[in-house]
């Protein structure tokens, strides 16, 4: 995988690095913990209702090995998270001092996220979901890139926030050249891991939503196992399929590079979206297609000192032409679901857009872009 640290950077990215080690490793301890303090709960309650939970004390001790089971997953990926970067940034020589790495605040929920993607990306359970999510951009692809138009692997494209891999990976099975970009050091150690060293179908079980307490209507809901991967997703010889790790904004500068960017549940991820779609404009080949679906759950909405935008569908629609792309397909309402538990109360439902866009041959000029900017919804 090619890595982007490098410099006085280095000791700062080590520490971050093996704090992410740390807080994987720390998941048993911290998830029992929990459980423990359900117990203590429990305990704290009057006697008859504790007689009346009594199923409710046996549940948490059924969900106490389920935790176990997810934990044993985490020696094994730990263990080759360090071959990942051809850098100083993983050599298994921790220094004294660097052994004292703390785990990272909201880690856990990093490890619990990382189980749930495991299910929508690697397990038999998430094909409904990449039915939804991954197949309109597959079809497109190669219906912009047909095989008896082009050969497939001189057609470069890039997945950007490519999550655990499975989009990049299908894209590239198909013949394609494909490059995944992630920048979660959780999600590129456990992909490292499922893309390149598993090496049977189904050789994990997990519980991706062991952690959901609330709206179950059986505590087996709760315990929904899966297995994974369900391929084998060794890349062959020939396939030209790569990850890169590091921010989409930093690694990716080279003008008219790609003849295609998929994006998928990732341009709500930016602070300032304008600033993904520029790139994205920038990197593609004049002729290229960008295809993206997703909703626009702006990740930094809510955090505090975020300059976070939020533009509608209808304002980006506007951008996306002022920036020089012609948007020559949109469709809106595209039922999508992320890493739902499909037995629980509660579920989300994205109806998300899915576009493709042209980067324009000839520069436009801008305002007149704005401008033109009418009635492609539907097409
Ligand atoms: C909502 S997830 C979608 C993952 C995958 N595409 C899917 O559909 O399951 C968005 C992903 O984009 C990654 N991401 C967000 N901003 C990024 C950036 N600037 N550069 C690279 N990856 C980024 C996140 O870490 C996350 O894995």
């Amino acid at each position: 995988m090619h890595g982007q640290v490098n410099g006085d950077d280095t000791t700062e990215e080590r520490r971050y690095f093996l704090s992410v080690l740390t807080t994987f490793e720390s998941y048993r301890e911290q998830s029992l913990l929990r459980i423990a303090h359900k117990e203590k709960c429990l305990k704290s309650l009057p006697p008859h209702h504790q007689k009346w939970l009594t199923k409710y004390k046996e549940d948490l001790e059924l969900f106490r090995k389920c935790i176990n089971k997810n934990s044993e997953f985490i020696p094994v990926i730990v263990q080759h998270a360090y071959n990942i970067f051809d850098n100083l940034l993983c050599n298994d020589n921790p220094s004294h001092s660097e052994t004292q790495v703390g785990t990272l605040t909201e880690g856990l929920d990093k490890v619990q996220s990382v189980f749930k993607q495991l299910m929508r990306d690697w397990s038999a359970l998430g094909a409904a979901e990449r039915k939804q999510c991954y197949t309109p951009i597959i079809e497109e692809v190669e219906r912009q890139f047909p095989s008896d138009k082009y050969n497939r692997s001189e057609i470069n494209v890039l997945v950007p926030g490519a999550g655990l891999g499975r989009l990049a990976f299908e894209i590239a099975s198909r013949g394609y050249s494909c490059q995944g970009n992630e920048f979660n050091l959780f999600m590129l150690i456990v992909s490292f891991y499922v893309l390149n060293l598993c090496k049977n179908v189904d050789e994990f079980i997990i519980y991706p939503w062991i952690h959901q307490y609330c709206n179950n209507l059986s505590a087996e809901h709760q315990m929904t196992s899966v297995s994974f991967p369900d391929v084998r997703p060794m890349p062959t010889p020939e396939s030209k399929f790569s990850m890169t790790a590091g921010d989409f904004l930093e690694v990716y500068t080279e003008p008219n590079e790609w003849d295609c960017v998929a994006t998928c549940f990732f341009i709500d991820c930016a602070a300032n979206v304008v600033q993904f779609i520029e790139l994205i404009y920038h990197i593609l080949k004049p002729g290229g297609v960008w295809i993206n679906l997703g909703p626009l759950l702006y990740h930094y909405s809510d955090i505090k000192n975020e300059r976070s935008i939020e533009p509608s569908f209808q304002v980006l629609r506007g951008i996306i032409n002022k920036v020089g792309f012609t948007m020559e397909k949109s469709q809106t309402g595209l039922k999508t679901r992320y890493c739902q538990n499909p037995k629980s109360m509660l579920q989300y439902e994205y109806d998300s857009v899915f576009f493709l866009c042209r980067k324009n041959l000839e520069v436009l000029n801008n305002e007149d872009a704005v401008e033109s900017d009418t009635n492609t919804e539907g097409e």
